[in-house]
């Protein structure tokens, strides 16, 4: 496949991308097809390597209003409706769901996802499920799952025994939730035992990290201790940590030396942290979300989940990156022109080291060819206008194709 006159990774320059064999071949001006092969012409729009969601729950998507809508909004009534309709999971449903989301995914540019699944389930059927599930959609997209104990490792009964299970049967990264364990010390206690488990399986590691808007929530300088002490910081994510959104800033400051020195990712789900945070503020309201840019002014990596689509934590939700994007600008105060231009990354590149997948992803020669075109020149008006994923492809073959709707106005 050849395609020609597009902006790759948002550069100002127009140039052409020759896919064969399924990789990346040349990068360069004036490409010419080989005879046979397919030509895209890119119309001077933007080329970015696809999108990736690297936090979401696809065992629970398509689920919102069953049993019940969760109208309080909080994150703790989500894991009690969530908790409700959990005992009616079959494979089937939790199959049909997640595969319908990840459809609409792909449809979007998504070619990488990170859903967490819970494990706090004696018969572990939407691990079992999204296992499946994994392999039947390998060729449409990369799925990392990770063993999410929804309701505690040491505070549900068997809990550290189903992470283990989970890993045996084959989750590639280890989760965890210590702020919702019912003390310091257990939540502590499962931070050291999930650091363990990846070790000892090496599996990747992220972890549901102090997502409550308590500025005594502090198991991320737990983790972090681990990562560094265990140098296994660039296998590790500490996702949400909105608590961070709430500590001082001498405690901060402390704590970003040890962030920095331990290397770990993060995870920031601005659409869903915002609807659950603050809620048990009157006024002033916490915004309830993570710092995502003094993280990422100190070099430390953050990237965007979506985290729900349609489900007891969020009652919206379409599979759409953009959408993330664009709450975590505005939220994060990162709506300089050039921030906007660069925000893109929170939702590939960064998105990537989090996954720990850069060695086949991006835009380079040698790669396999997978990337989206959107339908703008730059990143800035793909945003602003919140535009199309013309196609998706992915090993040079078209994954997803999509025809921009047109308008027409009847005006002067
Ligand atoms: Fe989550």
């Amino acid at each position: 496949m050849l395609i020609k006159n597009v902006h790759v990774n948002n550069q100002a320059a127009l140039t052409d991308v020759l896919i064969t064999d399924g990789k990346f071949a040349q990068i360069g001006p004036d490409l010419t097809a080989p005879a046979g092969e397919e030509v895209i012409d890119g119309q001077g729009k933007l080329l970015l390597p696809p999108f990736v969601d690297s936090h979401v729950h696809l065992d629970s998507t398509l689920t919102a209003g069953e049993p019940e809508w969760n109208e309080t909004g909080t994150l703790f009534d989500g894991i009690r409706i969530w908790s409700e309709r959990k005992q009616d999971l079959t494979k089937e449903d939790v199959k049909r769901r997640a595969k319908q989301t990840i459809l609409n995914m792909v449809g979007h540019g998504i070619q990488f996802v990170r859903s967490h699944v819970d494990v706090t389930d004696p018969h572990l059927i939407a691990t079992q499920a999204l296992l499946e599930l994994r392999e039947e959609l390998k060729d449409v997209v990369e799925l990392q799952l990770v063993a999410f104990p929804q309701e505690g490792i040491l505070s549900f009964p068997h809990g550290k025994e189903l992470m283990e299970q989970a890993v045996k049967e084959g989750v590639d990264v280890v989760g965890g939730i210590p702020h919702f364990e019912f003390s310091t010390e257990y939540g502590w206690q499962s931070v050291h035992f999930l650091m363990a488990l990846a070790d000892k399986y090496d599996r990747l590691v992220d972890v549901h990290c102090d997502e409550i808007d308590d500025p005594a929530s502090r198991n991320l300088e737990v983790l972090a201790t681990e990562a560094l002490e265990r140098e296994m910081g660039s296998r590790v994510t500490a996702s949400h940590t909105t608590a961070m959104g709430s500590y001082n800033d001498a405690y901060t400051y402390k704590l970003f030396r040890l962030l920095k020195m331990s290397g770990i990712n993060f995870v920031a789900n601005p659409l869903v942290n915002v609807h659950l945070g603050g809620r048990f503020d009157t006024y002033p309201k916490r915004r309830g979300v993570t710092r995502i840019k003094e993280l990422t002014a100190a070099g430390i990596n953050v990237s965007f989940g979506e985290d729900d689509v349609k489900d007891p934590w969020n009652p919206l939700g379409d599979g759409n990156m953009l959408d993330a994007v664009t709450m975590g600008v505005y939220i994060a105060h990162l709506m300089g022109y050039g921030q906007l231009q660069d925000s893109y990354k929170f939702v590939t590149t960064n998105a990537a080291r989090t996954l720990h997948v850069t060695d086949h992803y991006g835009i380079e020669v040698g790669k396999p060819g997978n990337c989206i075109l959107l339908n703008e020149k730059d990143f800035y008006n793909a945003l602003n206008r919140h535009v199309e994923v013309l196609y998706n492809i992915r090993g040079g073959k078209v994954l997803a194709k999509t025809t921009p709707a047109e308008t027409t106005v009847f005006a002067d």
